[in-house]
């Protein structure tokens, strides 16, 4: 028996694998049991900003499980504490409410918002359209696409989208009493799509007309994955909450919601919660990847590294008319092609560098954030031979 037939005899079939079997991670690389080296461009879809067995991470957990490896959320928990006080510091927001999954992050922001509105008179939550918040029924009631809603409805009421990047559709929709507004400030799953200015300048204007809230998804473009703390600061945006997860827990299941003050008072004890989220191993892991990842010397590499990218990209897509665009900011690129990406994508596996396939046509880069000129170099010498 194959390790697929076992995959498919033992599992719901939710997932396409990829064929590797890995045996273990190192940096940049993951090693599969034969012995052969990949070099890991998408970092387990934005998740493992340090790479693969990083020492601080490792020793970090290490030494929790050996404290406790749960106590609830009835305890006060250290390692919580000194992750909240680092992501609060560092973003400028006031409270955080700790989760274990970007989906969850999601859920809890959508129903911080019904409470908030509630009280203001206020209803309708708009997402975007090619968004993607995750898989559970809120978070699945802020999209629009088929692909990933086809069976599930009835979804929530007093939900909506807006067409993304059209002004004109925001000022169509929003009302004076409309409760929030989520976005992704750079679109992943639909394909590394940033917002546009005057998209971002309307959304801002009408919040401060109307005094919606603005809800940042930063899931996959926040913790330093665009070389500042949040996509949504290369925009001048400033959302009244931001939802993170995946880079945070340094691999482990971690999430979560950041607030302002003026949001404060809307949760009181018992109106929300979970019994993992914020898992003291998971924080434990959290605190020694923000210790690196938000040092201002180490985002100034991962946006100086990516500048070398970007431009070493854009020769490429002069010389090949295959290449149709190349979007993105710092670590979280897009690279447009005028054909079928997975195809591409299979090649460069071929030649032993993981990328990934998104929107139809679009090459996802999303390397560990430790990632150098030495595996750009890499990964650009074998993406140009599979284009050629
Ligand atoms: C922007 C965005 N939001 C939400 C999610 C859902 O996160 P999770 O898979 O942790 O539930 C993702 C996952 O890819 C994402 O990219």
């Amino acid at each position: 028996m194959t390790t697929t037939d076992r995959d498919n005899a033992l599992f719901f079939q939710t997932y396409k694998r990829l064929p590797l079997e890995v045996d273990h991670g190192e940096g940049c690389y993951l090693i599969t049991k034969d012995g052969t080296r990949y070099l890991d461009m998408f970092s387990g879809l934005a998740v493992n900003a340090l790479g693969y067995a990083h020492p601080a991470v490792t020793s970090a957990v290490e030494k929790q499980i050996r404290k406790y490896t749960h106590l609830s959320n009835l305890f006060l928990q250290e390692p919580q504490m000194a992750l909240a006080e680092k992501l609060l510091k560092h973003s400028g927001y006031d409270k955080v409410f700790l989760c274990n999954s970007g989906t969850e992050a999601n859920e809890g922001a959508i129903k911080l918002v019904r409470k908030w509105a509630k009280g203001q008179n206020r209803r309708g939550i708009f997402g975007m359209t090619n968004g993607f918040s995750g898989r559970t029924m809120g978070a699945l009631s802020l999209m629009d696409k088929e692909k990933y809603r086809d069976g599930y409805g009835p979804f929530l009421d007093e939900i909506g989208v807006i067409e993304f990047n059209d002004p004109a559709d925001l000022d169509r929709k929003i009302k004076p009493d409309t409760a929030a507004v989520f976005f992704e400030a750079i679109q992943g799953e639909g394909g590394i799509v940033p917002v546009s200015p005057e998209f971002a300048a309307v959304l801002a204007a009408l919040r401060k007309k109307y005094g919606f809230l603005l809800v940042a998804d930063e899931i996959q473009s926040g913790i330093g994955r665009t070389g500042t703390m949040f996509g949504f600061e290369h925009f001048g945006l400033t959302p009244d909450l931001v939802t993170f997860a995946k880079p945070v827990g340094g691999g482990l299941p971690l999430g979560g919601i950041l607030g302002t003050t003026a949001l404060a008072d809307v949760w009181a004890p018992g109106m929300h919660g979970t019994t993992f989220g914020g898992n003291p191993v998971a924080c434990a892991a959290g605190n020694a990847v923000l210790e690196i990842v938000l040092d201002p010397g180490f985002l100034e590499s991962v946006r100086m590294n990516a500048a070398y990218l970007f431009e070493r990209l854009d020769a490429l897509k002069h010389a090949y008319p295959v290449i149709r665009e190349v979007r993105g900011y710092g670590y979280m690129i897009g690279i447009d092609m005028t054909t079928e990406s997975a195809p591409i994508v299979e090649k460069i596996l071929q030649k032993g560098v993981l990328v990934n396939a998104t929107a139809h046509t679009v090459v996802r880069v999303l390397p560990p954030l430790v990632a150098g000129r030495e595996e750009i170099d890499t990964f650009l010498a074998v993406f140009e031979q599979c284009i050629q």
